[in-house]
């Protein structure tokens, strides 16, 4: 190549050249040390005197305006580069946040949380048990033994194990065995959890739903002491001060036993409770001293607590993850 087209090719190259890389490339193609005009000085000594000291300065004159326009051409890119990059990253310290979206608790975690907060204010410590239990626990400690009738309304999955058969708990009483096995009284808890039985599903039934579980034992925990407790608990939750009523029932862990209606805004009574005083047979379970203690038991259905609170009238809204319905919350 000779010196006159090696400035047109070079000139053509820087013109096309878009980037501060691509400008690199056509100086080492062209000025660098294995570079074009290399070539060309290398050449020279093939030619005559004359020619030699006439392409010499041709190309040192070159050199020294080729570099002078790769230097000018590399100002307007940097220039344009970050002309480019302030407008894309412009900080506009007066603009408005942005709100963050966050996620909030389910409404059943929501009156849970309401739940054991009033309970801890009264005294109550929360305690957990085991979601899978074994029948002893469900059933016979709490005074249900093979064949009760009370058995049928309790039916569950069973699940084979290694440690002989276990149950989805029907209940969150045998939480109070647990307990009772491994604490000395006095003492006062509640035990909220996820209860399962063998259910169809409909507007106020499923197959699965929470209960909390109470329990106050001590020398002389009495009846007075577990309907001032409700009492309480359900005007803290209401935020008014709630009409209720208790009425005799029948549970086998607990003599005698009663239910707790409360009056609704619109008058009716529902029942929202199960309760009663302690089971000599728990004691005997637990391994207590004989006729040393006494207390009550508790038993309310969150889900049903929750749509009192928020007048939700299927309780399947609950559980089938619909962001129109949680989203209200
Ligand atoms: N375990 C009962 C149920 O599932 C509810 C219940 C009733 C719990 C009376 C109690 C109680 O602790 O004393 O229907």
């Amino acid at each position: 190549m000779d010196i006159n087209q090696l400035k047109k090719e070079a000139r053509q190259k820087l013109k096309k050249a878009s980037n501060l890389k691509e400008i690199e490339k056509v100086e080492q193609e062209i000025l660098g040390k294995k570079g074009a005009l290399r070539d060309i000085l290398k050449s020279l000594s093939d030619k005559s005197l004359a020619q030699r000291k006439k392409i010499g300065q041709d190309a040192n004159v070159f050199k020294q305006n080729f570099t002078k326009e790769l230097k000018k051409k590399k100002a307007v890119l940097k220039e344009q580069h970050w002309s480019r990059k302030k407008k894309e990253e412009k900080l506009d310290l007066t603009q408005p946040g942005q709100k963050l979206k966050t996620g909030h608790l389910h409404p059943l975690t929501q009156v849970l949380r309401e739940t054991e907060d009033i309970f801890k204010s009264l005294g109550f410590g929360v305690v957990e048990g085991p979601e899978v239990d074994n029948e002893y626990y469900n059933f016979d400690a709490l005074n249900i033994p093979a064949g009760h009738p009370s058995r049928d309304e309790w039916d569950t999955l069973w699940v084979k194990s290694k440690e002989g058969d276990k149950l989805l708990r029907t209940h969150t009483s045998p939480v109070q065995i647990h307990f009772m096995e491994n604490n000395k009284p006095p003492f006062r808890i509640i035990a909220p959890g996820r209860v399962y039985r063998h259910e169809d599903t409909n507007k106020s039934h499923g197959f699965q739903f929470y209960q909390i579980e109470g329990l106050m034992i001590g020398e002389d925990i009495s009846v007075a002491n577990f309907k001032a407790l409700i009492q309480e608990f359900f005007n803290q939750f209401f935020g008014r001060s709630v009409e209720m009523r208790m009425r005799t029932g029948y549970f086998p862990f607990t003599e005698p036993s009663f239910e707790i209606d409360i009056k609704s805004k619109d008058g009716e009574w529902l029942e929202l409770v199960g309760a009663g005083m302690v089971h000599p047979h728990l004691y005997k379970s637990a391994g207590y001293e004989e006729r040393k203690w006494q207390g009550f038991a508790f038993g309310i259905g969150l889900d049903r607590l929750t749509m009192l609170k928020y007048g939700i009238d299927d309780l399947r809204l609950l559980y089938n993850s619909d962001l129109r319905f949680i989203k209200q919350f």
